[in-house]
């Protein structure tokens, strides 16, 4: 119980957006919260209820007021992580085609460090816009405080083309009937309540000729350059935008869009002119959003605050050295790691252990989806009819193709359980290629990402190869980084302890680096937009030692005949393995969507591994270097700086990181009505286009 309870304190659960299910609101069970007590306070009538009008969210948002000493604090802490951004320099001058992505960090810091703001909200506001701005799933700063609302129109949009007229047009989806009544009761007895009135379920399918009174596509623009992050290329972020099919929670589910789903409480409501099926003439109407609670309970105003924006014990790292005993001291450290300090090893005995040492972290490699709090089915008659294999239970979908030679595998996270996800390729490959598959599609329509390994352990498993699959890597050096390095080195720290030290790691030649070893006392320096860049030694993940399922000893798939389809928003994990699969097997990939006429990039942002806040902030504590003047101070308010921490390289190019490597999809269709919300009916597009010509 009580080693129960310290690991419930020392390892938070994730915070807004992390791929894990744990803070999923399933609509299915709407919560009922404990009647308000009326005073006064903005917020206080809102409190017990599921859903609000977005301005009075706003207004209960606005109602604390600036604070000098929470702008210090989190400016010093937003400053002091950038420091360990590795894409820092990049960013001064991104190039194309993702030159949209190029902030100026430290100016922007700067500028909010001197603007004048009424209320912490818009302090706060101005800060994640301006991590927003980055485009990187991987460094985002999220307050809880501000981000515990999501507004909805039942209206999702997408992007349909017409082959009888060949033309590209913004429409209603046709399923919004189906998809946002499961939004249940309460949401949709606000639109037939009379105040508001709102008749939205004859706007499904309807086209749309403005949006906030300009071209639709240029609004869609818009959201997917100030909302909707994320991802470096524009087309994967305007795929965001509209509705689209996706697994959440281990079922198969329809994300509302960020045009329909944001979570934010700025507008009232969304003017469109558009032209409902059937009828003629356009017409004008504004359609109202209603604000879903996401946040924790509160009871009153006050306890809006205490409850959602501030600090609490674990918005803040811990020294690990308080809770677990140091390791002996290493009399005589060798230089391969003796098998029980192999991070792959199944632990022989976990409760000894477990008090001996923190729990085991696999590295990540993962992008925010913040959408994820609401989890809406994908509606019954969009489901997949055809046969369905095994190892589908999870975080894969598979299925055989009418065509009996076409097995699907539909890849929705890199996430989940880690030993579950290799036994599930493995038992999707077999199953497929028993009920007659000879090749492979494989689906990654928003898949953010997740343990690096595991896009390594499905490269390896379709390659048959027991090459090195991943990239060369860097962290930066700098005066801090090495203090933790030294610091972790002069405790006798090994991975179990921390992502700094060295045994996570392998030289390029494959030799795994002793926990001892200082792989930033001899820091590389490179020139990156005119700025020097000091990095670490190139370092070699060492995944194999993580595989607990044996791959085959030859590729199941003949490798020409497996191919790769999506929306492009295949994030970090999820981009790797897909520049993987591109960079060694010349692997076709088709990509669904975006604006039409614009090309799009198959990878949405390849960054490589991520730290929370959380993560960088015991790295410092645990190695003693949270005492150094250059070191972020502890948080004062409720929030996550997430950053990427870590450069992968391409293989082609090994001077570029793949983030920056343009690689457009070699295949590229749009949804139609029949294919934006039916992967079947996709599927079966896609595998015409990537397998029945000849061409490439
Ligand atoms: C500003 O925030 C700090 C840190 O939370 C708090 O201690 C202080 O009381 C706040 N100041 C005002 C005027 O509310
Ligand atoms: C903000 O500007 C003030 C005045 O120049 C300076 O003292 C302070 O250190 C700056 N804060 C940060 C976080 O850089
Ligand atoms: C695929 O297999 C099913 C079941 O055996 C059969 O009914 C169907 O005709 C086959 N389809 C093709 C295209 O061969
Ligand atoms: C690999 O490289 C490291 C660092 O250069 C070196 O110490 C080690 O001996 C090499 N291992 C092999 C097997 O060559």
């Amino acid at each position: 119980m009580h080693s129960c309870f310290a690991r419930m304190k020392l390892f938070p659960s994730p915070g807004l957006g992390s791929l894990s299910t744990a803070g999923l609101i399933l609509l299915r069970l709407s919560p009922v919260l404990s009647a308000p007590v009326a005073e006064d306070g903005p917020c206080n009538k809102l409190a017990g209820r599921s859903y609000a009008p977005p301005l009075d969210v706003l207004a209960c948002y606005k109602s604390f007021p600036f604070n000098e000493t929470i702008r210090q604090n989190v400016l010093t802490v937003l400053d002091r992580v950038f420091d360990f951004f590795s894409f820092e320099n990049y960013y001064l001058d991104s190039p194309p085609p993702f030159e949209g992505s190029t902030v100026d960090i430290r100016a922007n810091l700067a500028r909010i460090n001197s603007s004048v703001y009424e209320t912490d909200y818009d302090f706060h506001k101005d800060i994640m816009e301006f991590t927003t701005s980055l485009n990187d799933g991987h460094t985002r700063y999220v307050p809880t405080c501000y981000t515990t609302y999501q507004s909805v129109i039942p209206t999702p949009i997408t992007s349909l083309y017409d082959p009888t007229t060949s033309t590209h047009s913004i429409h209603i989806a046709p399923n919004s009937v189906e998809l946002m009544t499961l939004m249940g009761d309460a949401f949709t007895s606000y639109y037939s309540s009379p105040e508001v009135d709102f008749d939205w379920k004859r706007l499904a399918g309807a086209k749309v000729l403005s949006i906030d009174n300009i071209d639709p596509y240029d609004y869609v623009s818009k959201i997917a350059d100030t909302y909707t992050g994320n991802y470096l290329d524009h087309g994967v972020r305007v795929n965001l935008v509209y509705t689209s099919y996706r697994i959440a929670a281990n079922t198969w589910s329809q994300r509302v869009g960020d045009l329909a789903g944001p979570i934010d409480a700025t507008r009232e409501d969304l003017p469109m002119r558009l032209i409902p099926i059937g009828a003629t003439e356009p017409e004008d109407v504004r359609i109202p959003f209603y604000a879903l609670f996401i946040g924790l309970p509160f009871t009153d105003h006050q306890n809006f605050w205490d409850t959602n924006c501030a600090v609490i014990e674990s918005t803040n790292g811990v020294d690990f050295k308080d809770h677990f005993p140091l390791p002996d001291p290493d009399p005589e450290p060798s230089p391969e790691p003796t098998p029980s300090t192999d991070p792959s090893d199944p632990d022989p005995s976990p409760t000894p252990d477990s008090q001996r040492r923190p729990p085991r972290r696999h590295m990540k490699g993962s992008v925010l989806d913040p959408s994820l709090h609401i989890s809406l089915d994908l509606p019954e008659p969009y489901l997949p009819t055809i046969p369905s294999s095994e190892g589908s239970q999870f975080v894969f979908k598979n299925y055989l193709l009418p065509d009996n030679v076409t097995g699907v595998m539909y890849v929705g996270s890199f996430g989940g359980n880690f030993d579950q996800f290799q036994l599930d390729v493995y038992l999707a490959v077999e199953s497929l290629k028993n009920m007659g598959a000879k090749r492979l599609l494989i689906d990654t329509s928003n898949n953010g990402g997740g343990y690096i390994c595991l896009g390594q352990y499905l490269w390896a498993y379709l390659s048959a190869s027991t090459a090195y699959p991943g990239f060369d890597s860097t962290n930066r050096a700098h005066p801090l980084a090495e203090k933790i390095l030294s610091g972790m080195i002069g405790f006798g720290l090994d991975y179990g302890w921390s992502y700094y030290a060295a045994d996570n790691w392998a030289f390029v030649n494959g030799t795994r680096m002793n926990k001892k070893f200082n792989y930033l006392t001899n820091p590389v320096t490179d020139t990156v937009n005119g700025q020097p860049e000091v990095t670490s030694l190139r370092l070699h993940e060492t995944c194999h030692n993580a595989f607990v399922v044996d791959r085959p000893k030859t590729p199941p798939f003949d490798l020409s005949q497996v191919a790769i389809v999506g929306n492009g928003a295949c994030g970090s994990t999820c981009a790797l393995f897909t520049t993987l699969m591109r960079e060694t097997h010349n692997t076709k990939v088709a990509v669904v969507g975006g604006k039409p006429g614009e090309p799009i990039e198959y990878k949405g942002m390849a960054g490589n591994q991520v730290l929370e806040w959380w993560d960088l902030d015991s790295e410092l504590k645990t190695s003693g270097a949270k005492a150094d003047p250059l070191a972020p101070p502890d948080l004062l308010v409720r929030a996550d700086f997430r950053h990427n921490w870590r450069i992968a390289y391409s293989r082609l190019e090994p001077e570029k990181p793949v983030a920056y490597r343009s690689d457009p999809a070699t295949h590229r269709f749009y949804y139609t009505k029949d294919t934006f919300a039916n992967p079947q009916n996709l599927w079966i597009e896609a595998a015409k286009l990537l397998f029945d010509t000849d061409s490439e």
